[in-house]
């Protein structure tokens, strides 16, 4: 199977993002990731939604918008606003997950809860057959351009055994130091979507590079 790929515009020149939605928009991605912090769920600050209101007109591929932030379901109509396709709550922002995951889905957009580095997979068990997707953080959130943590690939495997288990449907989404070889690896191990950052925007021709996420 062909991963779905879903570039990170963090690592888009901001100067110059139309520069960058256009080439997304041209390329074979399936999905626009976007990342928004607070600077106290991680420790860094992004963009917020007066810059993402004018990403949001320009894209032609849907937002799969992910949260970095405390109290994420206060966001929701901001993300509806923005037509989002996916909105994308911490597990670890979410005291009452089962509930933000509602609201989402009667907001109208299709739930998915993230996962950090050291939150395990079973903690998913009374939650998967609520969400359309599970997000794995292969790098600790905040910043692009990471390591990739290589235990992320064995969470892959659990996920996809849990998912295999309850007969849910959920999609499994990977996410930091993703490039052509860790993400063969993931896609390898039950991955259905690729988020990657720096990897597309360094490279020579950010379009091929998303041709070669995508096994082409
Ligand atoms: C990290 C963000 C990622 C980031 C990935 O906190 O959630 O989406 O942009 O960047 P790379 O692919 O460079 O690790
Ligand atoms: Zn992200």
């Amino acid at each position: 199977m062909k991963p779905m790929i879903s570039p990170s515009i963090l690592s888009a020149d901001f100067a110059y993002l139309a520069k960058d939605i256009e080439m997304i928009n041209r390329s074979e991605a399936d999905w626009v990731h976007i990342d928004i912090m607070d600077g106290v769920f991680v420790p860094n600050i992004s963009f917020g939604f007066p810059v993402l209101k004018y990403v949001a007109r320009l894209s032609k591929k849907p937002l799969d918008v992910h949260l970095m932030i405390v109290q994420p379901e206060k966001f929701i109509p901001e993300v509806k606003a923005l037509g989002a396709h996916v909105m994308n709550v911490h597990y670890e922002a979410c005291p009452h997950l089962h509930r933000v995951i509602q609201q989402i889905r009667e907001a109208g957009m299709q739930p998915a809860v993230t996962i950090n580095p050291a939150t395990p997979v079973a903690l998913l068990q009374d939650i998967i057959n609520d969400v359309y997707m599970v997000l794995i953080m292969s790098v600790n959130p905040g910043f692009g351009g990471q390591k990739f943590i290589e235990h992320s690939v064995e969470k892959v495997r659990e996920l996809r055994a849990l998912i295999d288990r309850t007969g849910s449907k959920a999609l499994i989404e990977v996410d930091g130091g993703v490039n052509a070889d860790t993400g063969a690896r993931l896609v390898a191990a039950g991955a259905d979507v690729l988020v990657a950052g720096n990897a597309i925007f360094a490279a020579e021709d950010p379009e091929a590079m998303i041709r070669r996420l995508k096994g082409r």
